[in-house]
């Protein structure tokens, strides 16, 4: 009903919108002063930071794609050797695991089979396994050395949003404290990051307040086959991501791209009938990203920009801009993404899909 859904026509909305608040929850008792510290749940020692030299993130689906940004968050806090990889093809592969390994499985239900297979893999192997979960009960969490909670509250849409805004939250914090265990991480860097994300929920509101124009916009778009999502670095995931939720509950086909890797095939496919959404944030790779842009341009193909306010100027050329408000570049992930899982729900919602259960889809997947 409309009442447990608090008001809104679907959980996917009414979670959409819980985001500010998630994101507030997840910092509660875990930084305070600007600081990170997780010493109240984790039970890791400066020693046992220090004597790590691996770090391997392993996950499903959504949860797959948040791991992929903290590998390259935790790549710029610490030199430490870090990988990710899809649950189910981790375990099947030869690589060195051991107790110089710290292994993550991301998962917001805790019961995917293939990431719970992957942790028993690891912890047979010698590796230490933390996980992130937002079930402090589910079997993955019950089997592991340490466990960091989303605090995102149930989700009930199968397309998961508030909990990968959640995770990506805890794995940040997470990436901080280990670099600060490990003292590679300078003071006034880990001021700049927290200080920043206690100011995130408060401008993921603001953004979520202002998405009236994704609604229209979106209902132009809702008849194509075909989308190509773009983006380089921090927002390769988040492209990722954006073409992911278009897939599970619109059906339409849509694929993501490292921008770069756009000449390498997808260019092919390109004209006027296949738009491109392209994730661009204010940050280094702006300019790269831009040509991009402009190579799509030449095929026909309608781009969507998801940029920083501010950029619109030098984005003329482009059918459709959203804005995202600003932020250090390494917390962008954060606020890319919302307008995409709006672009997502009303392209479904102008199509008419089933938007909270979407066909052939789980919410867990408890089978290989
Ligand atoms: C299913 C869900 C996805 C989810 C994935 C991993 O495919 O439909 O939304 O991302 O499983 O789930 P987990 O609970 O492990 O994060």
């Amino acid at each position: 009903s409309m009442v447990e859904k608090g008001g809104y026509p679907h959980f996917m909305l009414k979670e959409i919108n819980e985001q500010g608040a998630v994101m507030r929850q997840t910092l509660t008792g875990r930084t305070e002063g600007n600081v990170v510290d997780l010493s109240n749940e984790l039970s890791w020692t400066s020693d046992w930071a220090r004597s790590i030299k691996k770090v391997h993130l392993v996950a499903c689906g959504t949860s797959y794609y948040a791991a992929s940004v903290a590998e390259r968050v935790m790549g710029l806090f610490t030199d430490l050797d870090v990988r990710v990889d899809i649950a189910s093809e981790y375990r099947y592969r030869s690589i060195p695991i051991g107790e110089d390994t710290l292994a993550i499985f991301v998962s917001q239900s805790g019961e995917t089979l293939d990431t719970l297979a992957a942790e028993r893999f690891a912890k047979e192997k010698g590796a230490r396994c933390l996980a992130i979960t937002n079930n402090g009960l589910s079997s993955i969490a019950r089997e592991v050395d340490d466990v960091l909670l989303l605090k995102a509250g149930p989700e009930i849409g199968v397309a998961a949003t508030k909990t990968f805004t959640g995770q990506m939250a805890v794995l940040y914090l997470m990436a901080l404290y280990l670099a600060k265990l490990r003292e590679s991480l300078a003071k006034d860097e880990e001021t700049r990051l927290v200080k920043e994300m206690t100011c995130l929920p408060y401008k993921i509101e603001g953004l979520l307040e202002n998405s009236g124009p994704i609604k229209s916009m979106a209902e132009k778009y809702s008849l194509a086959r075909d989308f190509l999502f773009l983006g380089r670095g921090f927002s390769f995931p988040i492209a990722l991501e954006g073409a992911l939720k278009l897939k599970e509950i619109s059906y339409i086909h849509a694929e993501a791209y490292a921008a770069g890797e756009m000449k390498h095939g997808p260019i092919a496919l390109l004209d006027r009938a296949v738009p491109v959404v392209v994730v661009m944030p204010d940050d280094e790779l702006w300019e790269k990203t831009l040509s991009n842009v402009q190579e799509t341009k030449a095929r026909k193909s309608p781009v969507i920009a998801v940029t920083t306010v501010g950029r619109e100027s030098s984005l003329k050329d482009v059918e459709d801009i959203l804005t995202v408000p600003s932020t250090e570049p390494e917390l962008s992930p954060f606020l890319t993404v919302i307008p995409l899982q709006m672009f997502a729900y009303y392209v479904a919602l102008a199509r008419g899909t089933e938007i909270d259960q979407p066909r052939n889809l789980a919410k867990s997947v408890t089978v290989e």
